[in-house]
């Protein structure tokens, strides 16, 4: 996920002013590889601090890189004056992401940037041919059971506004990638890894998923699956 998504990332954040000096916070960083850049980029005089409730996947050594366990559920990250601060593919996982999104603003400084990227589905739900929509309906099925929300990326810069930030602006990304690709070997583990509880669900047969793998095994299937929606504003002043 990192080396699919890392690119566009990085993209983003440069836009938002990433530069010496900068102190930037990322909320649920997984293997850390989007703060170990920042630090690099904010060093010597900024601060790249990355929190999740599990650190056991990000690299400990990296130099500058404050890494902290922490639940963003549970309040804001201190001290709370980031500049930057900046979640991905975190939010859709949460109970209560609005919650998230309050604690996040509640760490940035005054007119300090906010920045999301979570997925949303919604080119999952046309795709073609029928066998593979017939997957991703059963996926979409139990991402629902497991109180997942992959549509949550529409539901970002109306969140952003209700909550009083400004300049918020909205694009989404959606990788266009064949059989054998990145992308297609992406589904190929992820689905591996989650294949008996898909089908214990009941939403999923093995039939189904089989011929959804025998796609992504295929250079002659072009599809495309999450938009990934990238959503950014300004704290107000407070
Ligand atoms: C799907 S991974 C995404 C990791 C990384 N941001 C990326 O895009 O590659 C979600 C991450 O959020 C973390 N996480 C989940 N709930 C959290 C919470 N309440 N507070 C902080 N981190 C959380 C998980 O431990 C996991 O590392």
């Amino acid at each position: 996920m990192s080396e699919l998504l890392d690119p566009m990332h990085r993209r983003v954040l440069e836009q938002l002013g990433v530069a010496p000096g900068v102190r930037t916070l990322e909320v649920g960083c997984g293997n850390g590889s989007v703060s170990a850049w920042l630090a690099g980029k904010v060093a010597p005089a900024g601060r790249a601090v990355a929190v999740d409730l599990d650190l056991s996947l990000a690299a400990a050594d990296v130099p500058g890189l404050q890494l902290r366990q922490a639940d963003i559920l549970a309040g804001p990250v201190h001290p709370t004056d980031f500049d930057i601060v900046t979640g991905r593919a975190v939010l859709h996982h949460l109970p209560d992401p609005g919650a998230a999104v309050r604690n996040m603003i509640a760490s940035a400084r005054p007119g300090g940037a906010i920045l999301l990227i979570e997925p949303d589905f919604l080119p999952a739900t046309v795709a073609e041919p029928a066998e593979v929509r017939e997957f991703w309906d059963g996926w979409l099925a139990w991402s629902r059971d497991e109180h997942i929300d992959y549509f949550i990326g529409r539901r970002l810069a109306p969140m952003l506004s209700g909550l009083g930030l400004a300049e918020i602006a909205a694009t989404a990304e959606t990788a266009w990638y064949n059989g054998g690709s990145a992308w297609a070997e992406y589904w190929r583990l992820t689905v591996a890894e989650l294949r008996p509880r898909l089908t214990d669900s009941g939403k999923l047969t093995g039939r189904v998923i089989d011929a959804f793998l025998r796609r992504c095994a295929d250079p002659a299937w072009w599809t495309q699956a999450v938009a990934f929606t990238v959503v950014h504003g300004r704290t107000p002043d407070r």
